[in-house]
């Protein structure tokens, strides 16, 4: 969603600020800003559109303090105006925020019977002259902030710069993400760490209800209370080149080359001699009864393989759920249940929204809350207790693709790591799955080498179709779904994944000459069936693809391409199966001349409910 980026020192803030801004990119925005602080005075910026609009208007200045603003339309259209920052109307105080302020329509009338007169359809514009107004009462501004917030209600981290106090800025954070950079004589902030991995790896997250003060001598941490917090900042791990396209043409295009790498890297640090290595959560095992998964979009896909996996290997009854339809809807409170949450931004709302509720219901001792992420420096890993880092690092391209081949290897090896100690699978077929497991990078290169170029080719043939049917059965089904999505969200073309066999109870009506399916039939259980559906949809003319192994050449008059996979064990077959569908889907993107690591409308973060 929106982006924040601010910064107070000894350097010039703009061009850090712009740095910045520029690193937020792939969270999706629509428009941008920045204000800075010269000689008591304070100026803004604003741009709609790219970052390049506000680049090309930016001026010589040497200002050493200032906040900057990416955009994501919630209130107000994606216009200059509605950019951020938002100023009072003296013009001495500058906000950014991200989030939802929900009670802002009561407080704009509040503030106009006061007198000020508001310039944007935002609901963040109420913020600056709510400070000012206190700024005015001869309040010192991080206590006009206070008072600010406090009036506040909704999900906010907000940056605020003000004319009568020219060395610091003043944040706050409400359920979205916020973090100061520290430096040697010089503080940052971002809502994301990427935007200043390249100046500081110590990082300050400020916690929900917090209020920091940044000046060149250092960072203040308060409640909204007042009271005073001290907390030692942490250290990242990842390095300033994971943030660089390091050659390929698309972030995306180069996560998607990192996943054997990724693979390899995850069971790296979760296999000590030979063993499952996934940390505390482990010593829940013997007294789990049931679990409930809570994600969003790719992330959910990643928890239906899940559910496979917990309920097929280590037999303990799982349910997936949408996190946004958890949290208004929860099903009723089951003692003995872990929670898992999956997410790769983690800082998805909904997702952390479903688990603080789950954590609310459990009445003593630690809640039983697993966390799945890539990010274990986000809002998720400090509110889960247990927490299993996928290792796959930051993500920048939008559409997710080694985060959840990456989310998918933790719950292969949670599912392994259950049923052994359980019981139900002894230590022969347990490293008889590792050893499969280990193969998988292998394989991965293997079909990026091979299958490339065909791929590329096949997406030529996409240039006029408008609706795609992807077909998975059984441990596929899942992937029918994230082939699918990974098509809609890069290439807008409108895609529909169903589980083959349901496809002659409805969709099948949908399918002629010009409805491709693309048709996930890999050995195993459920390959016959599979097979017999996608038999169907060919004796309606459907163009087939299929994605498995060469068998599926052998089979007559069946599919026009194939997308060739190694054979695996059914059980691991997403892996070989997701990723010809994720290279599909960029290609047909990249072919169509679209933006694929910011697809419209969409955002890597998704803050707000
Ligand atoms: C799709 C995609 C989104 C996310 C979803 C959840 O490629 O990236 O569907 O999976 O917004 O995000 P996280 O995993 O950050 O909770």
């Amino acid at each position: 969603m929106c982006g924040i980026v601010g910064y107070v020192g000894l350097q010039s803030a703009l061009g850090i600020l712009m740095e910045g801004l520029r690193r937020l990119e792939y969270r999706g925005y629509d428009s941008a800003g920045i204000a800075w602080l010269d000689n008591g005075e304070i100026h803004v910026l604003r741009a709609a559109g790219k970052l390049h609009n506000l680049q090309a208007q930016l001026p010589a200045t040497h200002s050493h303090v200032g906040i900057g603003h990416t955009r994501w339309a919630t209130h107000g259209k994606p216009e200059e105006r509605n950019a951020h920052p938002h100023v009072d109307n003296q013009r001495r105080v500058a906000v950014v925020q991200n989030g939802i302020i929900e009670n802002y329509r009561a407080l704009r009338d509040e503030l106009t019977a006061q007198g000020c007169v508001f310039t944007s359809d935002t609901d963040t514009e109420v913020i600056p002259h709510l400070v000012s107004l206190y700024l005015q009462q001869g309040h010192p501004f991080l206590e006009a902030m206070r008072l600010a917030v406090s009036r506040l209600e909704g999900a906010f981290a907000i940056a605020a710069i003000a004319a009568d106090a020219p060395d610091e800025i003043v944040l706050a954070r409400q359920q979205a993400p916020l973090v100061v950079g520290l430096g040697q004589g010089e503080f940052f902030c971002a809502s994301d760490t990427a935007a200043l991995i390249s100046h500081t790896q110590a990082f300050l997250a400020l916690e929900n209800g917090e209020l920091a003060r940044l000046t060149p001598l250092g960072v203040e941490l308060y409640t909204f209370a007042g009271q005073r917090v001290q907390r030692y900042p942490q250290r990242l791990t990842w390095s300033p080149l994971a943030v660089e396209k390091g050659g390929f043409k698309h972030y995306m295009l180069k996560e998607i080359h990192e996943q054997p790498a990724v693979l390899r890297q995850g069971l790296e640090s979760h296999l000590i001699e030979g063993q499952i290595a996934l940390g505390p959560v482990q010593e829940l095992y013997a007294q789990v009864e049931h679990i409930h998964i809570v994600a969003c979009g790719t992330s959910w896909h990643a928890g239906l393989v899940g559910k496979y996996l917990l309920e097929q290997i280590a037999q303990i009854p799982t349910h997936v759920y949408y996190a946004s339809e958890f949290r208004y809807a929860p099903p009723p409170y089951l003692p003995r249940t872990l929670t898992i949450g999956v997410t790769q931004s983690g800082e998805t709302a909904d997702t952390l929204a479903a688990l603080s509720l789950v954590a609310s219901r459990t009445l003593t001792g630690t809640p039983w809350l697993l966390g799945i992420t890539n990010r274990p420096d986000s809002t998720l890993g400090r509110l889960v207790p247990y927490l299993i880092d996928t290792r796959a690092g930051i993500e920048i391209g939008v559409a997710a693709t080694k985060t959840f081949t990456a989310q998918v290897v933790a719950f292969y090896l949670l599912a392994l790591d259950m049923a052994h100690q359980r019981g139900m699978i002894d230590q022969e077929k347990l490293e008889l799955y590792l050893a499969n497991l280990q193969k998988i990078p292998n394989h991965l290169e293997w079909i990026l080498e091979t299958q490339t170029p065909a791929i590329e080719q096949l997406a030529h043939q996409f240039q006029d179709v408008h609706h795609v049917i992807y077909l998975g059965r059984g441990i596929n089904f899942p992937i029918a779904l994230e082939g699918a999505l990974k098509l809609k969200e890069i290439s807008y073309i409108h895609a529909e994944g169903y589980p083959a066999g349901e496809m002659k109870h409805g969709p099948i009506a949908l399918l002629d000459k010009n409805v491709p399916v693309v048709a996930i039939a890999m050995p195993g259980t459920v390959y016959e069936k599979t097979i017999s559906n996608v038999q169907e949809a060919r004796a309606r003319e459907a163009q087939i693809i299929g994605v498995g192994t060469a068998a599926n050449l052998e089979i007559p008059d069946l599919f026009q391409v194939n997308l060739t996979v190694p054979e695996v064990p059914e059980l691991l077959s997403p892996f070989v199966t997701v990723l010809p569908l994720q290279l599909l889907a960029y290609y047909i993107a990249a072919q169509r001349g679209l933006d694929v690591d910011q697809p419209r409308n969409l955002a890597k973060s998704v803050t707000v409910e």
